[in-house]
């Protein structure tokens, strides 16, 4: 079967992508994961700077779920691309870097300093990531703040462009809508659901800090309702996240609208899923009389 899709900017060998924060910066992945057989990696959030993260506890399993505080501990950008990237580039897959700041200019900071290297293919601005503005609120739940930073790292990049939204707002089609106007090639959703765990015997939470996001199957309902709304209503391709753990999953997201997906949680359980993913979700379009993941895209047909 044919699997390639064109997704925000990219022709991609299949529509299975590694979420960011879920698969490390890839290579970690390699002995178990075949790298050449995903369409492409999102490495782990990258600012200028390294970062230490929060202090433990910063996981905490829920039922069906993954709680978790880690607070974006990362090597920084230059140590990325001296340390991680010349390995990375070996595979035959796109690398996108997850563009992460505390402050907007940060953004600009690290996409101006990929996008003059030929091995990165595009970005993906975590735009749900604590912004000082707003005494640590993310970007991603206004509109015009939204807009602000897609269209000020637009101007340092021809590269694809994509936003990473965050559930956690009233505002989600403005927002996704904002982001394409700003010039995104596309939108990520969805990243975690805020969220928390308490200790009763201890009286604290479960968690290093107050809340946490939520992540995996817990939250796959309300991510593929998401993505319906978005795809549905906004002129911007769509790559879906939240729980996807089956091929099954897969073509859901598919079906509302996305045009390719990430796997996250899942690979911290399975490492090689992503793998597992793709081929199940082949064998059931072929079973369907599908000749490619194209004729099922935005094929829901309601109720
Ligand atoms: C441990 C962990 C770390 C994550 N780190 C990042 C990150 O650095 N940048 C980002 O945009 N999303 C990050 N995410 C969010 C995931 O990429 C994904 O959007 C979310 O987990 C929902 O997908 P899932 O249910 O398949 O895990 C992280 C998630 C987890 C569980």
């Amino acid at each position: 079967m044919d699997t390639r899709i064109k997704a925000g900017g990219l022709v991609l060998k299949n529509p299975v992508i590694l979420a960011s924060g879920t698969a490390g910066y890839g290579i970690e992945l390699a002995p178990i994961l075949d790298l050449n057989r995903v369409g492409a990696i999102v490495v782990k959030g990258l600012y200028p700077y390294e970062r230490q993260g929060n202090p433990p506890p910063r996981l905490w399993e829920t039922p069906c779920g993954l709680l978790n505080s880690i607070g974006l501990q990362g090597v920084g950008m230059r140590r990325f691309a001296e340390e991680y990237l010349p390995h990375l580039s070996q595979y035959d897959t796109h690398i996108i870097i997850n563009a992460c700041g505390e402050e907007d200019e940060e953004y600009v900071q690290v996409v101006k300093y990929f996008s003059k290297l030929p091995s990165v293919s595009g970005f993906e601005l975590n735009l749900s990531c604590p912004n000082v503005r707003e005494g640590g609120k993310c970007p991603a739940m206004w509109p015009r703040w939204s807009y602000e930073i897609v269209k000020a790292t637009r101007e340092v990049t021809e590269k694809p462009l994509w936003a990473k939204l965050t559930p956690n707002t009233s505002s989600l089609v403005e927002v996704a809508s904002a982001c394409q106007e700003a010039g995104a090639d596309a939108v990520s959703l969805v990243n975690t659901y805020l969220a928390m765990a308490v200790d009763f015997r201890t009286r604290k939470s479960r968690l290093s800090t107050l809340f946490g996001g939520l992540s995996g199957p817990a939250i796959k309902p309300l991510a593929l309702r998401a993505v319906y709304l978005v795809a549905s209503s906004v002129d911007v391709d769509v790559v879906g996240i939240g729980g996807i753990s089956s091929g099954e999953d897969l073509l859901e997201f598919l079906l509302v609208g996305a045009k390719a997906v990430q796997i996250g949680s899942i690979t911290l359980r399975e490492p090689a899923a992503a793998e597992r993913i793709l081929k199940e979700a082949v064998s059931l379009l072929e079973e369907e009389g599908y000749n490619n993941f194209n004729e099922i895209i935005g094929r829901f047909q309601g109720v």
